[in-house]
């Protein structure tokens, strides 16, 4: 296994993982278990938050509670991403969203950015930041959207994927060993057009029925 990776390893994950998967799963039913999936997701992904102690008074007695201690802040990366924000934002109800907009040339599968919004100027370095993608497979748009949020000075990222490939986990391991990696399913390969099999075929077109 590879360092600094999850691989959420859970009954109902596995199940919606799999209907995803399902050739036969229509855009309609592709988007209501991305979003239960996107929901569990997060819960996993919320082992990676910081946490504080703090005094409080039961009805009973004083004891020690604990509050989360950081901000959040969500990039789904554009097109496919978005389809796991509304999991995330049930679970992280005061995450603030940030766009990064990057699709693949097709070609030779280089990562093209057209869009990158990063919430505030004044974002607290402490913050955790949550890059939500389903798809990791090369590794080059996870690996340009960690670039740009670390040039804004952000030192904690996890990357939240529902499916990926191994050839995108080394890669990120190689550029970006900090960046944690949760992921629903670790597929065999890249087949020879970048596509992650068994994968799922392309998450954008499934979830928006293009
Ligand atoms: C897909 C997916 C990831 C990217 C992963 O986006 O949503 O962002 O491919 O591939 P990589 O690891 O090789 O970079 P796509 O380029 O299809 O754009 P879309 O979501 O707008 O359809
Ligand atoms: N992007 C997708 O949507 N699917 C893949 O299999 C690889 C990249």
């Amino acid at each position: 296994m590879y360092e600094n990776l999850v691989v959420v390893d859970h009954p109902l994950v596995a199940d919606y993982i799999t209907k995803i998967r399902d050739k036969e799963t229509n855009t309609n039913d592709f988007r209501k278990y991305v979003d239960k999936l996107s929901l569990m997701l997060a819960y996993e992904c919320g082992k990676e938050l910081l946490v504080r102690k703090k005094a409080i008074e039961t009805p009973l007695t004083k004891c020690t509670g604990k509050y989360i201690c950081q901000d959040i802040i969500l990039v789904p990366v554009l097109r496919a991403g978005l389809g796991l924000v509304n999991g995330f934002t049930n679970i992280f109800p005061d995450a603030v969203i940030s766009h990064m907009g990057i699709y693949r040339n097709e070609e030779n599968l280089l990562p093209v950015k057209y869009y990158f919004r990063f919430p505030r100027e004044n974002t607290p370095k402490n913050s955790i930041v949550f890059i939500l993608d389903p798809m990791l497979a090369t590794g080059g748009s996870a690996e340009c959207t960690i670039s740009e949020i670390k040039k804004l000075g952000m030192k904690k990222i996890v990357l939240a994927s529902l499916v990926s490939a191994p050839e995108g986990v080394k890669e990120l391991r190689k550029l970006h060993k900090d960046v944690k990696v949760y992921t629903c399913a670790l597929d065999n390969k890249l087949n020879e057009f970048g596509y992650i099999v068994p994968g799922l075929g392309d998450a954008g077109d499934r979830l928006f029925g293009t």
